[in-house]
């Protein structure tokens, strides 16, 4: 088998002003120089008012792309402040978020709508980032399998298999995000073991082999290395860490 790339993506959230972000980017392109990208790619995702910019600040950084946080599920349509997939991407998005858990909570979205989320990104030609993860409650009472076994069904499993191919999922549980607790690297193994398992159930072992399964939650320059070290962790979605250009850089030299 040829060996995974590992993907380091920074989830900007809602911070940053465009003006801030464009400073950040510039920064992150400077602490990226000297970094050997070898089977690394980086995504910088950051909010959509400033993916043109940021995307022709990178637009020649071999190996790095810009992304998305969210898109709507629509082409285009009376949906008062939403985005569709096909802005994102004529804007220079390559990749985009799907089912963050603070959409999930915060906006209520569902599996049922991630789904339509996932097509339309994978419609126009975008590479979705499905976020799946438990949250603190379902970790103690032990639902976790069945959790993350119904988000990854509902939110993906319909897709043909040549689709599912050009989807990427992020293991994220919801009580290591933004909390400083991360996950140890054999628990989210053993998550990411298990992702991949459903994976090989539903389309076969060559494309579970394939996929790429990301871990999020308080990864940082000191626990980068040991996650990404683990035999089925295809690299990090970093939240707080990647709004700091040498933290994200530490991050993407320990994959
Ligand atoms: P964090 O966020 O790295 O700040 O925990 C991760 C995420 O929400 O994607």
């Amino acid at each position: 088998m040829t060996p995974r790339l590992k993907i380091i993506a920074g989830n900007w959230k809602m911070y940053t002003t465009p003006t801030e972000g464009d400073k950040l980017a510039d920064e992150l392109i400077t602490a990226l120089a000297g970094i050997d990208p070898g089977n690394k790619r980086i995504v910088v995702m950051p909010p959509f008012l400033h993916i043109r910019s940021i995307a022709e600040r990178f637009n020649g950084v071999k190996h790095a792309s810009v992304g998305a946080q969210n898109c709507h599920f629509e082409n285009e349509g009376a949906y008062t402040g939403e985005i569709s997939a096909a802005m994102i991407k004529d804007a220079g998005a390559e990749y985009v978020i799907v089912g963050h858990s603070e959409r999930r909570q915060y906006f209520h979205e569902d599996n049922a709508l991630l789904y339509k989320k996932v097509s339309a990104a994978l419609a126009h030609g975008l590479t979705p980032i499905y976020c799946c993860g438990e949250t603190l409650v379902q970790r103690e009472n032990g639902s976790y399998f069945e959790v993350i076994s119904k988000q990854i069904n509902e939110g993906l499993f319909d897709l043909m298999p040549d689709m599912i191919n050009n989807v990427i999922v992020a293991y994220e549980p919801v009580w290591a995000i933004g909390t400083g607790k991360t996950a140890s690297p054999e628990q989210a193994q053993e998550i990411h073991a298990f992702i991949r398992n459903l994976f090989a159930g539903q389309y076969g072992h060559e494309i579970a082999d394939h996929v790429l399964i990301l871990y999020g939650g308080s990864v940082k320059p000191n626990n980068a290395a040991e996650l990404f070290g683990m035999k089925d962790i295809d690299g990090g979605l970093v939240g707080g860490a990647s709004l700091n250009a040498a933290d994200f850089a530490a991050i993407v030299h320990a994959a």
